[in-house]
């Protein structure tokens, strides 16, 4: 196996997006940041110089970080931020998975232009078990802000409405936005050949949109989901949350042209409400220039059906290289509760909240009705309190295994107790997990603010997805639909609007693991909890040492 050893500057630059000049923060100078190429089994060694005026961490979107756990990188959590001057390494040994991850920065808003593919191939001499392509390309989708990056998700951290992004990207441009001849110039263009097969590595690395992606005339076979195999699965449309990521073939077995890749919004509720659709074009070698590619036919935004159809009739490719089989015996049962919801405005002066209904309000979001602040300010991360074995001051242990009462949880007119959810407490809460325990957990969402499907992400663990489906989660009828045979394993799950999703675990890896919605706005509002993973017994089974670079708070 090899060492892949790189030193990255995050600096400020400047960057020119829908024809003007803007002062970005990124990797070296570009948007996305640079791409990792290692294959299983590679030692992955990231010195980062921060020459930005803000404080900022790294993330490995998906990597496991078993005996690395100081290298996660989310801020106040695995460790303090790199201030700016400062330094810091990432060091770990990718082991158990292959596709596409990501990495992005791990703190505010700042992952909008630091992010970037993270490939992992097969070991030398083992191969995909799937036909072999003739060329694998990366599709990043993300957002473009005209404004401070920063300062957008400084006023989210405080509970204000959410800004939307200027355009959506695709691989750092804004793509081919309808009527905007300031993005055109910048259209991604992948050239291809007739009749052969193409992977498409698809990141939607985007902070608060769910993306359906299509290509005009062409199909796609799924091979593969946030870096785990998948049974190979025919689709014309593709759906991914942001966190999420899709490997998926397509043939050029089109007639010489140029075709339209198209991103629209999908919408699972009324309040997110960017229209925009962005295009790159898919052209053939030898085709005519002057005539106009072919568009494709899109779903309507709002379309649920397809959506879910997408995400839960993707199966696992049990047998396949890394699969481990579904524990069948569960040591921790949780439910647990999120959503969107207001709390009383604690912002000084008048006018600084969200003026709703006669009342000054902000938003805020929850967990079993705790809504999880970072623990700034405290001294440490949580991860270096957990390796003094002293959490005091910095977190507690008391994360609730079930919501505080039990409501409907999906039907907002029937769901008379939840106002009291309304006023989740700040916290920064752990769930203690035994070492090795399997853990099953009950996603539900909730109403208590309209509902959306909410992309929760664990960090240091992929896991099962037994089953899914809407409405209130009733074990008595759901539990005969889960599939132990060959879910799909991810790390980030789509829990479908106004209902929930069954995931299991085996917590073999010791530490502190955030679990958050990987919507950008919703982190700073709190919809987020924290798994503690108790030591195990053997030295490789213990949370090693900090790093003696580690950032200081
Ligand atoms: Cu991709 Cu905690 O993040």
């Amino acid at each position: 196996a090899a060492v892949v050893e790189y030193t990255w500057d995050v600096e400020n630059f400047r960057v020119e997006r829908l024809c003007n000049e803007h002062v970005v923060t990124a990797v070296n100078g570009t948007i996305p940041g640079p791409a990792i190429n290692v294959r299983e089994g590679d030692t992955v060694i990231i010195h980062v110089r921060n020459k930005s005026p803000y404080n900022v961490t790294l993330h490995w979107h998906g990597i496991f970080q078993l005996g690395s756990q100081w290298s996660d990188g989310p801020e106040y959590v695995t460790q303090c931020p790199i201030a700016p001057a400062g330094t810091y390494t990432y060091k770990f040994t990718i082991t158990g998975q292959e596709g596409t991850l990501w990495w992005h920065a791990h703190s505010s808003f700042l992952r909008a232009n630091i992010y970037g593919s993270l490939i992992i191939r097969p070991r030398l001499g083992h191969s995909y078990p799937y036909p072999r392509v003739y060329q694998e390309v990366p599709i990043l989708l993300g957002e473009w802000w005209n404004g401070n990056v920063e300062d957008i998700g400084n006023n989210a951290t405080q509970g204000l409405v959410p800004q939307t992004s200027d355009a959506y990207t695709i691989n750092g441009f804004p793509g081919d936005l309808y009527n905007n001849t300031c993005s055109t110039q910048q259209t991604y263009r992948l050239k291809v050949k007739q009749g052969k097969r193409y992977l498409l590595r698809i990141i939607n690395a985007a902070l608060n949109e769910q993306h359906f992606f299509k290509i005009a005339n062409h199909s796609f076979t799924v091979v593969a989901i946030d870096a785990g195999y998948t049974r190979p699965y025919k689709t014309d449309v593709i759906v991914l949350a942001p966190g999420q990521t899709v490997d998926a073939i397509i043939s050029t077995n089109q007639r010489v042209g140029s075709y339209y890749m198209a991103f629209t919004q999908y919408k699972s509720s009324a309040v997110q409400n960017n229209n925009s659709t962005t295009r790159a074009v898919l052209v053939y070698e030898g085709a005519s220039q002057s005539l106009a590619p072919i568009m494709p036919d899109l779903p309507d935004q709002t379309d649920t059906p397809t959506a879910h159809k997408f995400y839960t009739n993707i199966t696992g490719l049990a047998g396949g290289p890394h699969w481990i089989p579904v524990p069948r015996t569960v040591d921790e049962n949780m439910f647990v509760t999120f959503g969107i919801a207001l709390t009383p405005c604690d912002l000084p002066g008048p006018g600084a909240c969200i003026p709703l209904a006669g009342s000054n309000v902000l938003l805020s979001a929850s967990m079993n009705n705790e809504s999880f602040v970072l623990p700034k300010g405290r001294g440490s991360s949580m991860l270096e309190a957990f390796y003094r074995n002293n959490a005091s001051g910095v977190y507690t242990k008391d994360f609730p295994s079930q919501p505080p009462f039990v409501f409907n949880y999906t039907d907002p007119s029937l769901a008379s107790g939840s106002n009291l959810l309304s006023f989740a407490p700040k916290s920064t809460k752990a769930k203690t997990l035994k070492f090795n325990s399997t853990v099953q957990v009950v996603l539900q969402n909730t109403a208590i603010l309209g509902t959306e499907n909410h992309p929760i992400h664990i960090h240091g663990f992929n896991f099962y997805v037994l089953a899914q489906g809407f409405g209130n989660y009733n074990a008595t009828v759901d539990e005969s639909k889960f599939n132990f045979v060959n879910p799909q394993v991810r790390n980030t799950i789509s829990a479908p609007v106004g209902g929930w999703a069954v995931i299991r675990f085996r917590a073999d890896n010791p530490g502190i693991w955030l679990v958050h919605c990987h919507l950008e706005n919703h982190l700073p509002w709190g919809l987020a909890m924290s798994f503690e993973v108790e030591n195990g017994p053997t030295p490789s089974t213990r949370l090693p040492a900090p790093p003696v670079n580690l950032p200081k708070c």
